[in-house]
């Protein structure tokens, strides 16, 4: 079920836009995520997508708009600052320390992505530790607790990445790219790693180009161009959206897509 009519959305995002001198990215964009939703953003390369995570995580500052979180404006805060509010992230390309251990990763997350730590120190506290195995057990990558990060294979870093922002106990959690370069196989066990996150209580927003992960987990999906919002509705409408099948999906792709949806649903 969407809950996009709560009240006050967790995310809201107002007229949000990101230039690059002379080159709009993200231009006057906005949206809603409600609490306990999927939302699937999809669209071509250069469409923007992965800039809008910058500005909503506080890697890059909006050019303009306004992002709120829980009704609180988060746009000027520093990254760790959103973090701490609430919004963790996964990358496109692996992020994470090679030569430590997953577990030493995580913890990581858990000690510096929940509050302030002005004086770190060595000990990461009971809490943390906590917050690292319970991640670790939830993204089913506890056996691997002890291997160093550089000799992961490319899913158990996918896993290890959404293990450690969720050590940082966020109320939302962005996903670029989750499933790129991954099996179809790898792919099942990802989703399924979504549909826990979720059940715990995490809103989630996905960029993503695999359009069957994308429309099996989203309750709603989001299509960008060129910096704009081209679709916006239920995945089951995507494949009969004229500019989406134009612009990106394809005459091909969205009628595999339609076969792939009636097989799911019948
Ligand atoms: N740091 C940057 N400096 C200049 N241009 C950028 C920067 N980041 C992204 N862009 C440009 O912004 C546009 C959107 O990129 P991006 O958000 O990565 O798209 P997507 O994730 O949808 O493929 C592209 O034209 C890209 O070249
Ligand atoms: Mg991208």
């Amino acid at each position: 079920m969407t809950q996009t009519a709560a009240a006050t959305p967790l995310l809201s995002c107002q007229r949000v836009r990101k230039s690059f001198g002379a080159l709009t990215a993200v231009r006057d964009l906005s949206f809603d995520v409600g609490v306990g939703e999927i939302l699937g953003i999809g669209g071509p390369n250069g469409a923007g997508k992965t800039t809008l995570f910058e500005v909503i995580s506080g890697l890059g500052a909006v050019s303009a708009g306004t992002i709120s979180l829980d009704g609180q404006v988060i746009t000027g805060l520093a990254p760790q600052q959103i973090c701490h509010a609430g919004v963790a992230r996964t990358f496109q390309l692996n992020a994470g320390f090679d030569s430590m251990t997953a577990r030493q990763n995580v913890l990581v997350g858990a000690y510096f992505g929940q509050k302030n730590r002005a004086v770190p120190t060595l000990r990461a506290g009971r809490a943390a530790n906590e917050a690292t195995d319970a991640a670790l057990e939830m993204l089913g990558i506890a056996d691997k607790a002890n291997v160093v990060t550089g000799l992961l294979p490319v899913l158990d870093r996918k896993l290890l990445m959404m293990a450690s922002a969720m050590a940082t106990k966020p109320k939302l959690l962005l996903m670029d790219e989750p499933v790129g370069g991954l099996t179809s196989g790898e792919i099942d066990r990802v989703m399924e790693a979504v549909r826990t996150t979720k059940r715990a209580g995490v809103t989630i927003i996905l960029i993503e180009h695999v359009m069957r992960f994308l429309v099996r987990l989203s309750d709603r999906v989001m299509i960008m161009h060129h910096g704009e919002k081209i679709f916006e509705g239920a995945p089951h409408e995507l494949v009969n959206d004229r500019t989406v099948v134009e612009v990106y999906l394809g005459k091909g792709a969205s009628e595999h897509l339609k076969t792939f949806m009636d097989a799911a649903h019948g």
